[in-house]
């Protein structure tokens, strides 16, 4: 079978990462357990580097500031595997930046510091599409401007997009995306892009046949978490089960979950499949802490899915 080139157009981030026993609520304190790290994170980056770890040839375009952050991220893609050729070290801004708070369970809270994430332009994701992808991935941690961008590159171009809805704004203007392939938000960016929280099996379908009618896709997959993912292709609808595991931080969950829909989706041509494969990836994902740092080879997941069968 022959290797699928992904390109992901999304952002590039140094993760500050804190763990605390809870989150503090307003005038509140609390005194973190365990160390501090700054560890490679960004929605895009997770997801290039997931695409590459699971078998791709993952290309990315991104931004990152002319700093050690910067330098030290690109070191990192380098190892792994990336295509480096659109990364751009930008002169005016520093380096992606997120806060997060992990709890004690895996949960997490983010806040991301855009830097030069938002600095990406027309031309970037233009020339970008001279790999000659078989999918584009991107999500919304970059510029409204560049998302509407490389949609409208990737329908030019007759190139499947697949967006992941994070972090998902209730204004976005959806319509622009033209064409989609797979769209994939998780609970929070359900509610947030339909109003409806994703909860029962008809709230699934009615947030599913929201997002159908705001812009033309070919699937919702709606990521559940800890409850595996819920496919509808306009007709049919599917749950698809997690795996059981025991969750320590589900940072880059939803990115590696993406890059392993996509990848299985180019090798199979079968939603379901993919889902399959990408259900066992982001559970394998929420055991490690750290986004890049806990993010599965294709050898794990396999290994893994045998484990979970016998
Ligand atoms: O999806 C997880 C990512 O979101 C983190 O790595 C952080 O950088 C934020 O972008």
């Amino acid at each position: 079978m022959s290797v699928k080139r992904i390109l992901v157009v999304g952002s590039a981030n140094i993760d500050f990462l804190m763990t605390t026993p809870y989150v503090p609520s307003e005038g509140e304190t609390v005194i973190s357990e365990g160390a501090y790290t700054f560890v490679p994170g960004g929605k895009g980056a997770n997801t290039a580097v997931a695409a590459a770890r699971l078998g791709a040839e993952a290309v990315f375009c991104a931004r990152v500031g002319d700093d050690a952050y910067g330098d030290r991220l690109i070191n990192i893609y380098r190892e792994n595997g990336i295509d480096l050729r659109y990364i751009k070290t930008d002169r005016l801004e520093q380096t992606g930046l997120s806060v997060v708070m992990l709890e004690k369970g895996g949960a997490n809270r983010i806040i991301v510091y855009p830097g030069a994430n938002r600095r990406i332009n027309d031309n970037d994701i233009e020339n970008a599409f001279y790999c000659y992808p078989d999918a584009v991935i991107t999500q919304f941690e970059i510029g409204e401007a560049a998302v509407i961008q490389t949609a409208r590159v990737a329908n030019t171009e007759g190139v499947p997009l697949i967006i992941d809805a994070g972090p998902a704004r209730r204004d976005f203007p959806l319509a622009k995306l033209e064409q989609v392939e797979i769209l994939s938000p998780n609970e929070n960016e359900t509610e947030i892009l339909t109003g409806i929280r994703p909860t029962t099996l008809d709230d699934c379908l009615r947030a599913s046949m929201a997002l159908m009618n705001a812009v033309d896709i070919k699937y919702v997959v709606l990521k559940l978490g800890a409850r595996g993912c819920y496919i509808y292709d306009g007709k049919y609808c599917d749950i698809i089960s997690p795996y059981d595991v025991q969750p320590v931080d589900t940072t880059a969950a939803g990115d590696a979950f993406t890059a392993a829909l996509t990848l299985e989706y180019l090798r199979t041509g079968d939603i379901i499949t993919a889902a399959r494969f990408a259900n066992a990836v982001g559970a394998l994902t929420v055991t490690k802490v750290g986004a890049i740092s806990s993010l599965p080879t294709r050898k794990e997941v396999e290994q893994f899915i045998i484990d979970s069968i016998s």
